[in-house]
């Protein structure tokens, strides 16, 4: 089993290595719990420790915003863009507040992240958040499209983490309860003030830890205690 080590300290170990290379993972959690910031950080990593160019999808905030929020880590994308190891790539939703030809405009633009993913070359995928979506389309059209869009982006062979903005629970880790189905794996995010906490809840094609575990947030970005546990009471 080929795995793609996140690199972010204390999460491969959580992992028995790191995430099945080809999979598709959830990263849930509430607002502010860590989530684009894991996102990058894997990117980041990949580039500068493992040399995996990186395509970073965003459907929210603006690019400035992200480079901002990197930049906050003294995480030097400028360059990995210029050395093509990172591109981030922002989705255009308005054009969904038109209804009609939904399907069309979906598949245009996996075609664009297909393109960019082909230019760089890139082995790691982000798609940050997932949960915008729930704005513009329908729930029945959300299902078979977020079906579809993870199903296309699994074919392009990177190892991808999507983020969905919901507060997990012991049984429900998406805003739709459809992410958690379509993906190989699903990582929890928690932040019970003042402590942060991480759980693995599947993780296919590997062993995995099934605990809860300390997360910290500095200016390195994101470390996981992997040797600590944490009490599930201690997340509510
Ligand atoms: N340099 C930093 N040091 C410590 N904590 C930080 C730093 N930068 C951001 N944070 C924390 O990370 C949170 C934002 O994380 P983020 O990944 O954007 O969350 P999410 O994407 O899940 O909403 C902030 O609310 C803040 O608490
Ligand atoms: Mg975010």
């Amino acid at each position: 089993m080929e795995k793609t080590k996140t690199g972010i300290p204390g999460l491969d170990d959580l992992l028995n290595g790191g995430i099945p290379t080809g999979s598709n993972v959830l990263i849930a959690g509430g607002a502010g719990t860590g989530k684009t910031i894991l996102t990058t950080q894997y990117l980041y990593n990949g580039a500068t420790q493992f040399g995996e160019a990186g395509l970073f999808v965003t459907l929210e905030g603006n690019i400035r915003d992200i480079s901002w929020n990197m930049e906050s880590f003294q995480w030097d994308i400028k360059t990995l863009q210029e050395q093509k190891l990172m591109t981030i790539y922002r989705i255009n939703l308005d054009y969904l507040k038109d209804r009609t030809m939904i399907e069309e405009r979906i598949q245009e633009q996996l075609m664009e992240i297909e393109k960019e993913v082909k230019e760089i070359n890139a082995k790691r995928l982000v798609v940050d958040s997932t949960t915008v979506l729930g704005a513009y389309l329908d729930s029945s059209i959300l299902r078979t499209t977020l079906f579809k869009f993870s199903d296309r982006l699994k074919e392009m062979g990177c190892t991808t983490m999507l983020t969905t903005e919901t507060q997990p629970t012991k049984t429900s880790f998406s805003a739709f309860g459809v992410e958690e189905f379509v993906a190989d794996g699903i990582i929890a995010l928690y932040f019970t003030p003042p402590n942060r906490s991480i759980f693995v809840r599947k993780m296919r094609g590997t062993k995995h830890d099934k605990d809860p575990h300390p997360l910290d947030i500095n200016e390195m970005g994101i470390t996981i205690n992997s040797r600590d546990k944490i009490i599930w009471e201690a997340i509510k």
